[in-house]
């Protein structure tokens, strides 16, 4: 059932094949230098690429902008601490603030953060600090096939292996990344964050939630999660933060917004430590780098984004896509997570060398034939070894087609799988890929870098 219909409409258009090849071609076969202006369906990303709702747009009138005790925050802290529990909030301008922040804070050169799959700016956050990320994804979290239901969960052997191994007083906090981008948009099971915290508990080593999309998470632990299935959402959401310390959040993900985020805490005294930090980074801590209209969208869309049938019509449209994609053999990420559909590039194209960026060129040719822009999660994203400068070989190279919640209909997803089909139809037999000719010597090089045929 379809929750909602259309008020206001963004004009797209269709560019001619010839003049999206020359496009593609000036961007240096990176779709992330493209103009948006040429794309016709953008699946880039699922962050701040919602539309808002009449009642978000409508709270944006609310805005108080003060910039110190502002109305705004205090409804957005009701939101957070009413839906998850977490006492103590601090707004930030986006996920990666949020990140920033609490990692200046609790690591220290050498400090390891274990985890499922860190995000690109996750884990850029933590070498940024001086610590290491410390991959804990259970095994079939690494594969493209298979049908496990939680394929976001952490192998709590490797966890303990890893605290054993390191030392507790070497660990800055153990990260739980709900949905897990990385792998596909895959859950985490209530039954595997419970005993991730006990772990934690044991050992004193705080947990974190990185929440972007929560509410993704507890849908697939209401379906596919035996005790849950008759549990309301809010009830779910509960329920996961009851295990964590706190959480990061990119607010452009779960909480429908364009810009923001925040993090949510249960201690005190390390949220006073952070509000100073937040001051020198982000702003006074009742703002925290935004504006009362964007803490007041906020605040609604985090209570739009647990309602049932909103999450059911939006993960749906994902498992549709995905559908119609299996079935005609294109080879995905499965099962199809919340937030998008993954192809595998390196099945994609069996004949292209690995080290060809296989799921960059998916992409550049997706755009090629239908003018949707899609983004690589693989290769060029996993970039190189801090220590070592050898390029990380990512156990999938996958080209990420994300899909922006609440913006686009089955009738534009239907003219997706058809540009995906016809570009894996017409692929079979390509046996050369890509050649990075431009690469940027910070450590996220995927945004910027150029590419040639090889
Ligand atoms: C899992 C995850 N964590 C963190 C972030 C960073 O959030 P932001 O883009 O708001 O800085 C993202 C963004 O895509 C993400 O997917």
């Amino acid at each position: 059932m379809l929750p909602y219909r259309i008020k206001v409409v963004e004009p797209i258009q269709l560019l001619p094949a010839p003049v999206r090849e020359k496009k593609i071609n000036e961007a240096g076969l990176n779709v992330f230098r493209l103009k948006s202006q040429d794309v016709y369906i953008d699946l880039l990303t699922d962050s701040g690429t919602s539309a808002m709702s009449t009642l978000q747009w409508s709270k944006i009138m609310l805005g108080d902008e003060s910039y110190a005790g502002s109305e705004s925050f205090f409804r957005l802290q009701n939101s957070v601490q009413e839906i998850f529990g977490l006492p103590f909030i601090l707004p930030t301008h986006q996920g990666r603030a949020a990140e920033h922040l609490l990692d200046m804070a609790l690591i220290k050169p050498g400090m390891l953060v274990p985890g499922n799959i860190h995000f690109d700016t996750t884990r850029a956050h933590i070498e940024l600090a001086k610590g290491r990320t410390f991959d804990v994804t259970f095994e079939e979290g690494h594969s493209s096939t298979g049908d496990n239901p939680f394929k976001g969960n952490l192998d709590c052997k490797a966890l303990e292996a890893c605290i054993e191994k390191a030392g507790v007083e070497k660990i800055a906090y153990v990260l739980i990344t709900i949905t897990c981008n990385s792998n596909g948009g895959q859950p985490v099971s209530m039954e595997n964050i419970a005993a991730v915290s006990k772990i934690c508990r044991h050992h004193k080593i705080k947990l974190f939630f990185d929440a972007a999309r929560f509410a993704e998470n507890a849908f697939f632990i209401q379906q596919r999660e035996k005790d849950f299935q008759k549990k309301p959402i809010p009830e779910i959401v509960q329920r996961m933060f009851s295990y964590v310390d706190g959480c990061t959040m990119s607010a452009k993900k779960d909480a429908l917004v364009p810009m923001g985020g925040f993090l949510a805490l249960r201690d005190e005294s390390l949220f006073e430590s952070l509000k100073t930090l937040g001051v020198l980074y982000e702003g006074f801590y009742t703002y925290g780098g935004l504006s009362g209209m964007d803490m007041e969208a906020m605040a609604q869309g985090l209570k739009e984004v647990i309602d049932e049938n909103y999450i059911h019509y939006s993960v749906g449209q994902v498992q549709r896509l995905g559908e119609k994609l299996k079935k005609a053999g294109v080879p995905t990420v499965t099962p199809f997570g919340g937030h998008g559909i993954f192809i595998d590039g390196r099945r994609f194209y069996p004949n292209i060398p690995e080290n060809q960026f296989p799921a960059q060129l998916v992409c550049v040719e997706l755009y090629k034939n239908g003018g949707v822009r899609s983004v690589e999660a693989g290769a060029c994203m996993a970039g190189r070894n801090p220590d070592t400068g050898a390029n990380i070989r990512p156990t999938m190279d996958l080209c990420r087609m994300a899909i922006p919640r609440r913006a686009y209909t089955h009738e534009h997803l239907d003219y997706v799988a058809d540009a995906v089909i016809e570009t894996f139809e017409k692929g079979k037999t390509k046996k050369t890929g890509l050649l990075m000719t431009e690469e940027p010597s910070t450590g996220i090089r995927h945004f910027s870098a150029g590419f040639k045929y090889a």
